[in-house]
């Protein structure tokens, strides 16, 4: 097992990363304090990994309690987020109790936000099961849920106690879900390629294959990236912008689809990751051989380079980046001079990206 430690100005706390995890809980984390914990998860992972981390959570002295919700962003509410609070009140949970998250980024977000809203904050600790989660949400403190109005309208930011991600978890994952957790890995590559030790595509192949001693390593090097950049940024109001390199026209696509599922969330910023790069050509920003480079990597991982039937209107897409809480009116993105050298701009152009997007549409 290794272990990635987080330094905050408000603490510090473990990321472990290793295999067989969840079934010694008890050894890890140090859960003497807890006299209840509640287990958020949705219910397929619940059937999946449930019984093993109740077990192995049992060996303490606390009361243990479940709260199942179901799969998918529709339980990403306020409605949720209360109905849990208020089974922690029936049960009289106090500060000094915990929640584990166990379960992808939506059962992260909700129960992260739960744990800093109940009672001003109440211990947390993430089990993320999903690639996703274990390199991208379950670390950096952001929680939330989402409105009728969009996305993540509500959160807040509070960091868990530890964070434990059992690489053996993985293997369950459906295949989109875990090509959608590729994704990332691939934008942490693009924007760190020192920290993984050689090159991201000579190991497409064992990665596809799930082999554990290397997603050991890639979860690992990911979380570890994630890691210090939050670190350097807790509150996203500086370099931790980076982290959005694909996510601009990546939101776009997945809002102007209605999160329907026609994209998975990396699927779509894997097609954000390709306009970024030729927006970056087209602004001389970028090196003109960019896009191929990284459209090999993207296409040896099953991900997609462009649009998919039907392509969307731009002027849809448009209107979805400029409503993007991230671009304050006029449109910020994330560029990358060549591979390790982000670069943030604002006041790009409409224009500019439009014709992007043409360009995008023409690739290849
Ligand atoms: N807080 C952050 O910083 C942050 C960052 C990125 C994404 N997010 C949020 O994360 C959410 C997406 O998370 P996600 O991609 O993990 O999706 P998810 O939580 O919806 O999980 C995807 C699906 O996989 C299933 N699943 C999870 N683990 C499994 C396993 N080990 N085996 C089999 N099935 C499993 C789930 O039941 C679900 O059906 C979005 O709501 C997004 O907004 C948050
Ligand atoms: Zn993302």
């Amino acid at each position: 097992m290794k272990r990635i430690i987080l330094r905050l100005k408000t603490g510090r706390y473990p990321v472990f990363v290793g295999r067989g995890l969840i079934a010694s809980l008890s050894e890890i984390l140090s859960l003497e304090g807890f006299s209840k914990i509640m287990v958020v998860s949705d219910s397929s992972v619940h059937e999946l990994f449930g019984e093993v981390v109740t077990q192995s959570i049992s060996k303490g002295k606390a009361e243990i309690c479940e709260f199942i919700v179901e799969p998918g962003e529709g339980s990403k509410t306020i409605d949720k987020a209360i109905q849990i609070t208020e089974a922690l009140v029936k049960k009289t949970f106090t500060r000094s109790d915990a929640i584990i998250a166990l379960g992808g980024g939506v059962v992260g977000d909700l129960a992260g936000f739960v744990a800093s809203i109940y009672k001003r904050g109440i211990n947390l600790i993430h089990i993320p099961t999903t690639l996703m989660a274990q390199v991208d949400s379950a670390i950096g403190g952001k929680t939330g849920v989402d409105l009728p109005e969009g996305k993540n309208l509500v959160g807040t930011f509070y960091h868990p106690q530890s964070v434990v991600c059992d690489i053996d978890v993985l293997s369950t994952l459906p295949e989109r879900q875990f090509l959608s957790g590729l994704a990332e890995v691939i934008k942490y590559f693009l924007l760190r390629p020192g920290a993984f030790n050689g090159d991201l595509l000579s190991l497409a192949s064992r990665i596809l294959k799930r082999e554990a001693e290397i997603l050991e390593r890639v979860v690992f090097c990911c979380a570890s990236i994630k890691a210090r950049i939050v670190e350097a940024d807790e509150r996203d109001e500086g370099i931790r912008a980076i982290l959005n390199y694909g996510h601009t026209l990546g939101h776009a696509l997945e809002a102007a689809t209605g999160y329907s599922g026609i994209y998975t969330h990396g699927e779509a910023i894997s097609i954000g990751m390709m306009f970024a790069a030729l927006t970056g050509v087209s602004l001389c920003l970028s090196e003109p051989e960019l896009p191929e480079r990284q459209s090999r990597i993207i296409s040896s991982f099953g991900l997609p380079v462009k649009p998919l039937d039907p392509i969307p209107d731009f002027q849809v897409l448009l209107k979805h980046i400029l409503q993007d809480k991230k671009s304050k009116g006029t449109v910020t993105m994330v560029f990358l001079k060549k591979e390790g050298e982000p670069v943030v701009r604002g006041d790009i152009e409409c224009e500019t990206l439009s014709q992007s997007f043409d360009d995008l549409l023409d690739l290849f």
